[in-house]
């Protein structure tokens, strides 16, 4: 039996190999094992439930505010310590957090291979997103297989030298996942803690917001929140909702700036299922998040992507994505032009697939099982 383990940390990272983990278990020809790092505490165990996932091994890392060093150093220290009990032939990592980089830092060292989920994606540009950026390009150095979401990103990865027939374009899996719980929240339409029945229900719009990224932190979270401020001022009949990252960089600011506004209601992180309900009743998502682009152009949904650069050039290209940064005027204006201007708001809404048709996972697996059997 072929030893395989699945180390993450936070969130989007189980969302994402949830999919592959589950698939991987069907196949009694490779001893699964699943270490998370806890890089995030409670979004990841909200994540766990929804697919049922129960970690062999819980390394229990998060701390609150924790650095990028301390979590790097001592999530290295711990995964190493893991690999020499356990031993697997390969382990598979996804994207681009710091648990990413020390699991495939602590796994080279001990000789194991390395299989890398969402690889290739860039912005070219190391301080946007920070640290990500960084993580994903040392980790395709360090991966064995890379599993490309796109075209694009497997010709990022062969432009920097990684040998094309260990790529595989694959689609993303972040698909997998929603078209599971999309078809999950259709037929049983989920409660949305924090959100009354009657504003899900109710004509008033529903603008969907979430933001965390490190580089936003201080000017452009301060920028963001006097965006939305005038926009609940200029749209009172359209409810604001901002399920908040628990991270206190976000929460202290955005709780001091908009905490006192009647139609921005902020709520606690969702737990997957009814996120994603919320996305199918949003008629605009206004994200700094990764999966989140790639969401929701499936769910038919514009995204006004508030950052510079975007790793996910597809979703613009399709139309349904739209890059607005962190100015104040062009977030007020974008979002205006998306709710007075129906014909703008029609070119953004057909819904598109440059992720996948949720078979990512499946080719995944069929590689693994030609590669490794
Ligand atoms: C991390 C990833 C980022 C990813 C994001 C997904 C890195 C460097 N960053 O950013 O790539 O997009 O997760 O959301 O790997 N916290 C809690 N409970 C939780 C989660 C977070 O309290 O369940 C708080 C803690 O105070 C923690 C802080 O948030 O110290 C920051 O968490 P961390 O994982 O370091 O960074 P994120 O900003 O969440
Ligand atoms: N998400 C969720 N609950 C929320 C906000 C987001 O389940 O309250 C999901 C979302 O559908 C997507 C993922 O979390 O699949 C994105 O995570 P996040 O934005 O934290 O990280 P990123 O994708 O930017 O790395």
């Amino acid at each position: 039996m072929k030893k395989i383990c699945f180390v993450f940390g936070t969130r989007p990272e189980a969302i994402k190999l949830a999919p592959v983990i589950i698939e991987l278990r069907k196949h009694p020809e490779f001893e699964l094992n699943v270490c998370v790092t806890a890089q995030h505490r409670e979004m990841l165990d909200q994540v766990l439930d929804v697919f049922d996932i129960k970690p062999d091994v819980d390394l229990n890392l998060m701390k609150p505010d924790q650095t990028l060093s301390n979590l790097t150093a001592e999530a290295i220290l711990r995964l190493d310590e893991y690999f020499k009990n356990y031993k697997p032939e390969l382990v598979f990592v996804q994207g681009d957090t710091t648990t990413v980089l020390a699991a495939s830092l602590a796994a080279f060292y001990n000789k194991i291979k390395i299989a890398h989920v969402e690889a290739g994606l860039r912005t070219f540009d190391k301080s946007a997103p920070f640290p990500e950026e960084i993580n994903r390009v040392l980790t395709s150095h360090i991966a064995d297989l890379h599993f490309a979401p796109t075209e694009i990103a497997k010709s990022n990865l062969i432009k920097e030298g990684v040998p094309e027939k260990s790529i595989l374009v694959t689609g993303n899996t972040v698909i997998d996942a929603l078209l599971y719980a999309k078809d999950i929240v259709c037929k049983n339409p989920p409660e949305v803690p924090g959100i009354k029945k009657e504003i899900l229900n109710a004509e008033k719009q529903i603008i969907l917001i979430t933001g965390h990224r490190r580089e936003n932190f201080g000017e452009g979270f301060e920028n963001i929140c006097a965006a939305l401020s005038e926009l609940a001022d200029e749209f009172r009949d359209n409810y604001f909702i901002y399920p908040l990252h628990l991270n206190p960089n976000v929460r202290k600011p955005v709780n001091a700036l908009l905490g006192n506004k009647k139609n921005i209601l902020l709520i606690e992180p969702l737990s997957y299922l009814p996120f994603v309900y919320l996305m199918t009743k949003a008629k605009i998502i206004l994200t700094d998040s990764g999966g989140i682009q790639e969401e929701a152009p499936s769910l038919g949904k514009p995204v006004l992507v508030m950052r510079d650069v975007t790793e996910r050039p597809e979703a613009v290209e399709a139309g349904t994505a739209k890059l607005v940064g962190t100015n104040k005027l062009n977030i007020i204006s974008s979002v205006s032009d998306l709710i007075n201007n129906n014909s703008e708001y029609q070119k953004m809404t057909s819904a598109s697939n440059p992720y996948g048709d949720g078979y990512a996972t499946i080719k995944i697996v069929n590689s693994l099982i030609n590669n490794l059997l």
